[in-house]
Parts: structure tokens; sequence; C-alpha cells
């Protein structure tokens, strides 16, 4: 990091302060955090090419051949269903020139570079490249540089460093915690994938604050909860993770469109739930379904949010189904485009020279958690 790098972490060490102490005494973060460049690029270091990701979904390469990219801070991948039973995740780059060897998602046997034909097939190995042999160039035990990977209830993580600790490390401490978030017995109903003029970490706090829900949200979903300040029952789980629980003492007006999930049929103590896992999974689930959002940087100011609504296999068989769904399309759209119009303002906030960052509320707990988190890894 060169010295002007330097001189700005210095100042933002200092402006982050408060943010680390008791909650009475927190700040929000300074609006350099969520605009500058430095940042972004210490961000792709330390978070987005350091830690556990979840990118994909087993679904989406079911088959032999199936294959998604996907572009971490500016990183492409390809996650590939290789045989019956592998998922390879390797770096979407030709090992000739570097480009991509693949780009959105579908089916294939060979990957074919578009720029000299270099071929790979799903597992990422190089099975093809026109007149090497005749120039001498021995290229076998080439591949397409693999990824670490995981699969965890039907999601698929990947992580950019070949030394970090294995995912059933990072995810044990949350395992029971998160028992209800039983995404590996459903799947995606709809996604929805947005990208927004605003800093990642926005929707990342976003997800979790639940006192904006009385004033942004009164349209969509707020009514359905009996929110009091303080009430918010959140438990603070290692690595920057939480979980809040409400049980059906707090909900009310909730229509049941589906059947009830099957794992929960009956409970009272835990009828909804808002889960995060740092840094860029959330997850919601209430008594019928399971939503989920994962969210990329693109940029300081530009992220991408992709939202996916999951339901078991067998809500997918109820009557008038498509109908059904269609209301939650209708409410998500409302949600998202409730939160859009604060996420955009408050990017428009941390851009301004006279912003100064407030107090934090009871509420903000959980929020304050993840940054403290986020803070730490990136040695602020
Ligand atoms: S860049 Fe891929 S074959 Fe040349
Ligand atoms: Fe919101």
């Amino acid at each position: 990091m060169n010295a002007p790098q330097q001189t700005e972490l210095r100042r933002l060490h200092a402006g982050t302060a408060l943010m680390k102490g008791p909650l009475q005494d927190a700040r929000h973060l300074p609006g350099e955090i969520y605009t500058s460049e430095g940042i972004a690029a210490l961000e792709k270091a330390r978070i987005f090419t350091k830690r556990w990701l979840a990118i994909a979904r087993v679904e989406d390469v079911p088959k032999p051949g199936d294959y998604v990219t996907h572009t971490i801070a500016g990183e492409p991948v390809i996650v590939s269903r290789s045989s019956d039973t592998d998922i390879a995740v390797f770096r979407n780059a030709c090992l000739h020139r570097g480009i991509e060897v693949a780009v959105g998602a579908g089916n294939t046997r060979v990957h074919r570079c578009p720029y000299h034909s270099w071929a790979y097939n799903p597992a990422g190995e190089l099975v093809g490249a026109p007149w090497t042999k005749e120039a001498c160039h021995d290229l076998s035990g080439y591949r397409l540089a693999p990824l670490k990977s995981a699969v965890w209830r039907g999601w698929v993580f990947v992580n950019f460093d070949a030394e970090a600790a294995p995912f059933e490390e990072f995810i044990a401490p949350m395992e029971d915690e998160l028992w209800y978030y039983q995404t590996g017995q459903c799947r995606v109903a709809f996604r929805k994938v947005i990208d927004l003029d605003c800093n990642w970490k926005f929707v990342m706090e976003n997800l979790l604050d639940f006192y904006h829900a009385m004033t942004v949200h009164m349209a969509s979903f707020a009514t359905q909860y009996k929110f009091r300040s303080g009430d918010v029952p959140m438990k603070l789980l290692p690595d920057g993770a939480v979980n809040a629980v409400f049980g059906s003492d707090m909900r009310e007006n909730f229509p049941f469109i589906y059947p009830e999930l099957p794992w929960i049929k009956g409970r009272t103590d835990f009828v909804s739930g808002k889960a995060a896992l740092f840094p860029n999974l959330n997850l919601f689930v209430n008594q019928e379904s399971i939503r989920t959002s994962t969210f990329w940087p693109i940029a300081p100011g530009r992220m991408r949010l992709v939202m996916s609504f999951l339901l078991p296999e067998e809500t997918f068989k109820v009557p008038d189904f498509d109908i059904k769904l269609e209301k939650y399309r209708r409410q998500i759209d409302t949600i998202v485009g409730e939160d859009s119009a604060v996420l955009l303002a408050l990017q428009r906030a941390a851009g301004s020279e006279g912003y100064q960052p407030g107090p934090m509320v009871n509420m903000e707990i959980g929020m304050q958690h993840i940054i403290r988190n986020y803070l730490q890894v990136m040695g602020l």
C-alpha cells in the first residue's frame, strides 16, 4: 500500500473509533468508507478474495456440463458441474491471454476461448490449444486456476484464498443457530437481480436495519410486525454473523399464502427470522418461504443485489401456485423499490462534504455487530 493510502487509513481509523465502543456511544461510519477507491481495493484484498462467499445454488448446475459465471470484485469465476457428484469452481480466465472463456450460464462439454480457441472441459482442464504442439509447448497439466469451494444447504461457497480455513470451520459456530434457514430443502421460485448506484455495505447494513421498517416499509411488510424500540431479538454470533428470532408474539396480520415450512410446522417460538453471514449473505425466513440476498461490489458507488425467493419442493405443487407467487413477486418488487430510494440517498449523503455520521439506536445493534467485524477484518 502506498503512502497516501496509509494516511487515508489512519484518518478513517480515527473516524471509526466510536463504532467500536458501546452502542449508546456508537456513530455510523464516515462517508469515505462508502466512496473511497482505496477502501474498495482493500475490501477486495481483505474480504472478497479472503472470505467464504455464497456465489451460486447447487440447483443452478444440476447436470454435468452445466455452468454459471459470476464476477466477484472484478474477478471472473465459473461454477461448473464437472461430474454427477462434483462441482468445480475456477477462474474464468484463459491460460493464454487471460480473457473470459465463458459468459452467462448454460451447458457445454467444452469452454472454448473466443480469442484463439483454447478449449477447457467442465473440470477446467485444457483439452485443446491449436498449433501449440508445433511450437513445442507442452501444456499437459494446464487447467483453469481452481478455487476452494464448498457446498452448504444448497449453496456453493467459494474462497479465493488457498490458505483459508476450511468452510466447515467457518460455518460450525453458526450451524445450530441457523437451523431454521433450511435453504437446502428449498429451490428458487424466482430471482431478482438489480444493480444499484450505492456501496455494497449500505445493502449489508440495510438488510439488518429494523429501525427503518416502520418508515420505509409500511406499504409492504412493516405492519406484520410488532416492532418496539430495543426489542429486536438479535443474537450476535462469531465473525460478524447475526440472527434475529421472531416468535408469534412479535408477528401479526401475516397472511398465509402457501403451506407452512415442514420443519417449523406448529412452532410459535420462531415464526420468522433474519440472519446474516459476513460479508454478503442475508437470509430471511417466515412460516412458508425463505428469501436470500447476496450483494456484490462493482465500484465504490455501485453494487449488484441478487435476491432469491425459495420454497420447499412440495409447495410448487399447490393449486394456483403461480397466482400466489405473483403476490410475493409484487411484494418483493415493492420492498426493493422502497429500499432502493433510501440506498441511493445514503450514497449521495456519504459523498457530501457536510455529512457527519450520527448516533446509532438500539434497533441497529445487529448492524453495529457486522460493521465492527468489517472494521476488524479491514484493519480499520
Ligand atoms: S486468449 Fe484464450 S486462446 Fe488466446
Ligand atoms: Fe428495507
